[in-house]
């Protein structure tokens, strides 16, 4: 019988709970033993009462529930090789021989490393005394990891979405539909910062869903009619902001992914922002920050299916598994559930960061989805 460990690493989203319901529901379902680890990689370092085993019972009313139920940290033990090797015994002890892990980036390719090195941690573990070669032989060869994409950026490459992506969308619009209301009735302007790191994702598609005046993204730096304008997206927006009004907006409304630059790669800032529109256009202007508002609450019904659907793939990936096989990772291709190599996607994922750092605005663009780019 399979002992499926679940995880949930990195900074939360929602539908992450709805994720470690179907993997620990369908694992029962299909002869398996579902383990939750608590707290991210920090519990398969500290083990102990952070490695519970799942029943049916220990996940119902998890479909609703936004953030993680059972954790998450961002932790800096398991980056250490020493902190992995205290993950490999705490799994080898409670017989753990696959772990399904639904993070962003940096915490699959934890899992990956994990996977890499597990002979020779198992080897390590033996050989200092720490385990028992009867303990742990048939798990010497053979750790299965599996990928869940679970992050409010949507910045994962080989995926069209991720897990907690469409939620983290729905609170924004919220806000700023919010916002809105109040910038109608004083005829102000309002700069929102937005959470995204290095992907504009979010910034785009609330930009679009709310009818923004404008959107920085670190994809596509600004200005965007770059023989006009020059360097000088100043020019450029405020030409722009000031046509909205005269065709008759009552409002003014820019986004700001937090990872916005200049085609310099200098941060766009949203205090530098507002002192644009007020020296220059001289409108009443406000600040706001979203903040880590914009990670809570209850998941969308998208992300609770998302999350469901892909996380009975995760188990049957589990069983299909071989030593032999790269560690997938499960995405969403066209509306339809895919399980690619883990790495390769990981890999795509930072060149995207790459081409951004070496000015390839264009390899950028390309390198996102097609929809994000259109
Ligand atoms: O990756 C998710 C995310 O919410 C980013 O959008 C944001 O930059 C970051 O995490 C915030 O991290 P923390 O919760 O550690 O402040």
């Amino acid at each position: 019988r399979k002992k499926i460990g679940v995880l949930t690493s990195g900074g939360d989203s929602s539908g992450m709970n709805a994720a470690v319901r179907a993997v620990a529901r369908i694992a029962l379902q299909r002869g398996c033993v579902p383990f939750a680890i608590h707290e991210g990689y920090e519990g398969l370092v500290e083990g102990g009462a952070l490695i519970r085993r799942l029943g049916w019972d220990d996940v119902r009313g998890y479909l609703s529930l936004g953030g993680t139920v059972i954790g998450t940290a961002r932790s800096a033990r398991f980056r250490t090789r020493e902190g992995r090797l205290l993950a490999a015994f705490n799994m080898i002890k409670n017989g753990i021989d696959a772990l399904v892990v639904c993070g962003g980036d940096g915490s699959l390719t934890g899992a990956d490393l994990l996977r890499s090195e597990w002979t020779g941690l198992v080897d390590e573990l033996i050989e200092t005394g720490r385990l028992v070669t009867s303990e742990c032989q048939h798990l010497r060869t053979n750790l299965t990891i599996v990928g869940l994409v679970g992050s409010i950026d949507n910045d994962m490459s080989s995926t069209d979405i991720t897990i907690g992506a469409y939620t983290s969308l729905h609170r924004i619009c919220e806000s700023l539909d919010s916002l809105t209301s109040t910038a109608m009735s004083h005829q102000r302007a309002f700069v929102v910062e937005v959470m995204g790191r290095h992907c504009g994702w979010l910034a785009l598609m609330a930009a679009i869903s709310v009818g923004a005046d404008w959107v920085f993204l670190p994809e596509r730096p600004p200005p965007l009619d770059s023989a006009k304008y020059g360097a000088n997206w100043e020019d450029e927006m405020c030409e722009r902001l000031s046509q909205n009004r005269k065709l008759g907006s009552r409002i003014t409304l820019v986004i700001i992914c937090e990872g916005a630059i200049d085609q310099n790669l200098n941060p766009i800032k949203p205090d530098y922002v507002k002192s644009v529109l007020d020296s220059r256009l001289g409108f009443d202007t406000r600040v706001t920050n979203l903040g880590h508002v914009q990670r809570g609450g209850a998941p969308c019904a998208y992300d609770r299916y998302l999350a469901t659907v892909q996380g009975v793939e995760a188990v049957e990936a589990v069983l299909r598994s071989t030593p032999e096989t790269p560690a997938p990772m499960i995405g969403m291709s066209q509306h339809r559930i895919t399980a690619g190599p883990l790495m390769d996607a990981v890999k795509l994922t930072h060149e995207v960061a790459e081409a951004i750092s070496k000015k390839d605005f264009k390899k950028a663009m390309d390198l996102r989805d097609p929809d994000f780019t259109r």
